[in-house]
């Protein structure tokens, strides 16, 4: 059972009617061993009192910038005893003014000068939700300053209209708190690739996979956020970089393969997740190939980039090595052939027809040693950690 016993938490509640279950998330924090420090928002304060919160946390909660519950420096003094902020509920307002900078009230000023990692569940109007302004703010947060969300859930709101934007449980944001401490890859440096290779014809055409960079986006994601040392390389997608992990742009196999060579001598594992092409033109022209010409490109393979790997490390115990596999039939002969030909530890497999550009997927997990387990229908976000479990 995980616990957070020697943790002290700093708890934001911010002014939303979702603040009265904030009580109930106080009450799970101390049942788990921490140690909670609450500071409230005045707004805060109109949907619950510090009161119930005080005899919860069993300390003085901190309202007011002026107002000195504990010290002239409370609110240098706050964050720097603090290994975690948790905001629950965090409004639309704290975010706007958290992603601005701003350190207009106690709460603010704390999160500002917290240095820590910032654990948020925002609750608000569903319009306000999706407003641009929000979304802007939240996109800020997430990159620029690392901040982990536990996602609002949908449903049927305090003002009647039904939508995202309801806090998530007390239960919920609780295990996100607990899975976010709980650091088993501390001192694990993982590679990761993900998305397409691309290979350029000419300046405007070129051969490429389809491929989202979800699945290596998401691993990438939760190995940094299970204490790994992440470098991300990843082909050109549409997504945005997960916080706190180095990632490397590339957009050819050979540019990918380069920067794999150059990061995974110490690594514990490298997950190959990239849908690497596996031809490329000869050469690049350098003006737009004619029509008529277009059919007589000369393609070149790719080196195979795991298979490398795999030859390079055949006698190591580092790196894991980690694949994935596409197929349209034979799912258990194949995976196992591509175990032995490219030398990997793990190949993760899915059928064509499962392979979902969503965030959900089914695949099945073959290990060199004969091991295979069969998953359901997950998120990415669950395959990441199935994967990471293996390391
Ligand atoms: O052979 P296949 O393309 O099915 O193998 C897929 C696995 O091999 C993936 O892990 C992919 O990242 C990796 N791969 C590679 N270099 C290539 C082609 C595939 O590392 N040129």
């Amino acid at each position: 059972m995980k616990s957070l016993k020697g943790m002290h938490v700093l708890m934001g509640v911010t002014g939303g009617i979702a603040a009265y279950k904030s009580a109930e998330l106080c009450r799970l924090l101390k049942k788990s061993g921490a140690t909670v420090q609450i500071v409230m928002s005045e707004a805060a304060c109109q949907f619950i009192t510090p009161l119930t919160l005080e005899a919860l946390s069993g300390r003085p909660v901190a309202v007011q910038m002026f107002g000195r519950t504990q010290g002239a420096l409370e609110h240098i003094d706050m964050p720097t005893e603090a290994d975690l902020m948790l905001i629950a509920p965090a409004t639309a307002d704290y975010l706007a003014r958290c992603a601005t900078g701003r350190a207009s009230d106690l709460i603010s000023s704390v999160t500002l000068a917290f240095a820590g990692p910032v654990i948020a569940a925002p609750a608000m109007n569903t319009n306000m939700y999706t407003n641009p302004a929000t979304r802007r703010n939240l996109e800020t947060l997430r990159h620029y300053h690392g901040w982990h969300f536990v996602e609002p859930t949908s449903g049927e709101l305090a003002c009647g209209t039904v939508g995202q934007g309801r806090m998530a449980s007390p239960q919920d944001i609780m295990a996100e708190v607990l899975a976010f401490t709980h650091r088993d890859l501390a001192q694990k440096k993982i590679v990761i690739t993900a998305g397409p290779t691309v290979e350029d014809i000419d300046p405007v055409r070129y051969i490429s996979n389809r491929s989202s960079g979800k699945t290596g986006y998401a691993l990438a994601k939760r190995a940094q956020l299970r204490g790994a040392d992440v470098v991300l390389i990843s082909g050109p997608v549409s997504l945005a970089p997960p916080s706190n992990c180095q990632i490397i742009h590339v957009r050819s196999a050979l540019e990918m393969e380069a920067a794999v060579l150059a990061h995974c001598d110490d690594a514990d594992a490298v997950v190959m997740c990239a849908a690497v092409a596996d031809y490329r033109p000869a050469s690049k022209a350098d003006e737009k190939i004619k029509k008529p010409q277009l059919n007589q490109i000369q393609l070149v393979p790719n080196p195979d980039i795991l298979a490398g790997l795999g030859e390079k490390y055949r006698n190591a115990s580092t790196p894991k090595l980690i694949g994935f596999a596409l197929e349209t039939e034979n799912l258990k002969q194949n995976a196992t052939a591509k175990l032995q030909q490219k030398g990997a530890d793990v190949i993760v497999s899915n059928l064509a027809a499962d392979a979902l550009e969503g965030d959900m997927t089914k695949v099945t997990i073959f290990e060199s040693n004969g091991d295979f387990q069969e998953t359901g229908i997950i998120t990415k976000a669950e395959l990441a950690d199935l994967i990471l479990n293996l390391i």
